[in-house]
């Protein structure tokens, strides 16, 4: 038996990858999200903790053998997380870095980690570049800036969401160089799955915000596209596609999955170990 932890398996990609996943008799799937049977609200680090006790209590001495961290948001209507923490940030890189250190111990040997970033990471690539700095306290501590309706304006929720996209990215590398993870061969996957019009995701982006691209593309097409980036996560989760040694970072771009180097600030082992550092003391971990 194969089991699976995941987060983002409801809605958008990660909806195709669980069914994917679904559909192997010799997995066991489990998905915390805000409607599923064990709940997880990754704005709260309560919900948690909480999601993290009921899935090591279901498992009880099995191992896991994947963890899928892949939900998100964007453009979030709540400011602030339970916790008084900036959402973007909170939802996207908080909740799941804490996700990770607290079922880490119960990886197997050889599991897989997955986190889903995005090439908006990369300031090359995003309509909006993330911030040109990682501090966990100042991303935290930000007030994103609303227009003139009331809701976050694009420029202040893209750069949000793009920082948050790029601290995945650089959680993904501080983990993959952690004892923790060599010393239990973990393969760690920083994934994007490139730009899918029509999930979830853009539900708070006003509709003038949407790039052009998008409103040409007609539903077959997107739905091609969102199952197509679900199987690939799914496979990657599944160890089906391997990385090449020394990458980490996978790019689906045009159906067309690719290992690249990530941005400048994305290769900063410096700027990942300290991300992980300050992560640490604003979930209440221990850091070695
Ligand atoms: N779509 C794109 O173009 C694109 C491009 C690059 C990267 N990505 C990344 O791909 C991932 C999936 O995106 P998507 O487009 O599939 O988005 P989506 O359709 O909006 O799905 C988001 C998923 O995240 C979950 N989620 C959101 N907020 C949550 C919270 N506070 N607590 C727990 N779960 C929460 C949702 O679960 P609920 O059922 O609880 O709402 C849902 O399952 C994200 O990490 C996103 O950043 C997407």
């Amino acid at each position: 038996m194969n089991t699976i932890i995941m987060t983002g398996g409801t809605f958008g990609l990660g909806e195709a990858t669980a069914k994917q996943l679904n559909a192997s008799p010799d997995i066991q799937l489990i998905i915390g999200g805000r409607e599923t049977r064990l709940p997880l609200e990754l704005a709260s680090l309560d919900s948690i903790r909480q999601f993290a006790r009921q899935v090591l209590d279901t498992l009880s001495t099995t191992k896991i053998n994947a963890l899928v961290l892949n939900a998100g948001l964007s453009f979030p209507t709540a400011a602030r997380s339970v916790d008084g923490y900036e959402t973007t940030f909170a939802v996207n890189h908080l909740g799941h870095y804490l996700l990770l250190r607290l079922l880490a111990p119960s990886l197997a040997r050889n599991a897989i980690v997955v986190m889903t970033t995005s090439n908006t990471h990369d300031p090359m690539f995003s309509p909006v570049a993330p911030y040109r700095f990682v501090d966990a306290y100042q991303l935290a501590d930000m007030d994103l800036e609303k227009g003139a309706f009331g809701s976050v304006t694009f420029e202040s929720g893209f750069r949000a969401y793009a920082t948050s996209k790029l601290c995945n990215l650089l959680t993904a590398r501080a983990f993959a160089a952690s004892s923790e993870a060599k010393a239990r061969r973990l393969r760690v996957i920083a994934y994007n799955p490139g730009y899918i019009p029509g999930t979830g995701l853009g539900r708070n982006l006003p509709a003038e915000a949407l790039p052009e691209p998008a409103l040409a593309l007609n539903s077959d097409v997107t739905e091609t596209m969102r199952m197509q980036a679900g199987e690939v996560l799914a496979d990657l989760a599944l160890g089906r596609i391997v990385p090449p040694t020394g990458h980490l970072y996978a790019s689906l771009v045009r159906g067309k999955l690719t290992w690249p180097e990530p941005s400048e600030l994305g290769l900063r082992e410096d700027v990942a170990q300290q991300l992980w550092r300050d992560s640490a003391v604003l979930t209440g971990m221990g850091c070695d």
